[in-house]
């Protein structure tokens, strides 16, 4: 399947983004942890080069438990503090102040032998869109969220969330668009739901889902409809039209419907919790590149 897809205003983002960068001690990157590779901008590696990097995989509510410790491990190996949270309950979320204290323990250090003390940490975050930004600066904002405004030595307009005397969040987070060159990546981040569904057809889009649902996860999708097990998609969208009597005049069943519900039921973790791809394939992949 073919994706038409517009990145808009890269150029302008990437450029704000390194601006940005500048004023900021340590990355905070958010990724779905149900595809933790594919919603993961690789340019903002490029840009955040030297800087104190934190990865969170958020929505971890969502994703495969086992799958989740695997991507800790392959991320903690790039180098990354590595954690999960859930933004919308707000889960992980206290944890996320010491690992930035941890992230930024060297400069605090530094700044103690020249003797700045109590220099609050300056903290951004980024990610591509979807991935629950606003969600988690909400949250993680919650507890002592006062803004200080302008700050001298601070580009005019930036705002500020003072977390509390050692950390403050830069307000608006840094966006960058998913790498779409791989289809692989688009068709992942379309079956969760952070490409529009006007850009495809939801029918193929499901079978594509159902193909890799029943090879990772077989037997998952029967089990939550409560209908006979198959690895053929158009089987069980049939089965799946058949028990939510999703039926068109001539009394024909309803496979766009069935596929529509079935792609929601996953996008909302009815079916369960899954990853979508595993750190074995990328790790593969980024060995043949
Ligand atoms: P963004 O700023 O990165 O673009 O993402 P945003 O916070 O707008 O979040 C995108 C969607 O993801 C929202 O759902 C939000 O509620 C959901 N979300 C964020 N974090 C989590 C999480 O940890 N777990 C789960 N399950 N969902 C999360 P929405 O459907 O667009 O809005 P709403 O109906 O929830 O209000």
């Amino acid at each position: 399947m073919q994706f038409q897809w517009y990145p808009g205003h890269m150029t302008k983002a990437r450029r704000m983004m390194q601006e940005d960068l500048k004023l900021i001690d340590v990355v905070v990157e958010l990724v779905d942890a149900r595809v933790p590779y594919s919603s993961k901008n690789p340019d903002i590696d490029v840009l955040a080069n030297g800087k104190s990097r934190i990865l969170l995989l958020n929505k971890y509510d969502l994703a495969d438990p086992l799958q989740i410790k695997e991507w800790v491990d392959y991320y903690e190996k790039k180098g990354f503090l590595v954690s999960k949270v859930n933004s919308k309950k707000g889960t992980g979320i206290r944890e996320v102040q010491d690992i930035i204290r941890k992230a930024c323990e060297k400069k605090i250090e530094r700044d103690r032998k020249r003797g700045i003390i109590n220099r609050p940490i300056r903290a951004m975050i980024v990610g591509i869109p979807n991935v629950g930004k606003s969600t988690f600066i909400n949250s993680f904002a919650k507890k002592a969220c006062t803004k200080t405004g302008n700050k001298p030595g601070v580009t005019k307009g930036k705002q500020w969330i003072r977390l509390n005397k050692t950390t403050e969040l830069l307000d608006t987070p840094g966006i960058l668009w998913p790498k779409f060159e791989d289809q692989n990546v688009g068709l992942r981040l379309a079956y969760i739901g952070s490409i529009k569904d006007e850009l495809f057809n939801v029918y193929e889009l499901c079978r594509l889902l159902i193909e890799y649902l029943e090879k990772e996860y077989p037997g998952k999708i029967a089990d939550f409809y409560e209908i006979e097990k198959s690895d053929v998609s158009e089987i069980l969208l049939e089965r799946i039209a058949e028990r939510r009597k999703l039926i068109k005049s001539g009394a024909e069943y309803d496979l766009d419907k069935a596929a529509r519900c079935l792609v929601d039921d996953f996008r909302a973790g009815k079916l369960g919790l899954f990853c979508l791809e595993r750190p074995d394939d990328i790790l593969c992949q980024e060995q043949g590149e």
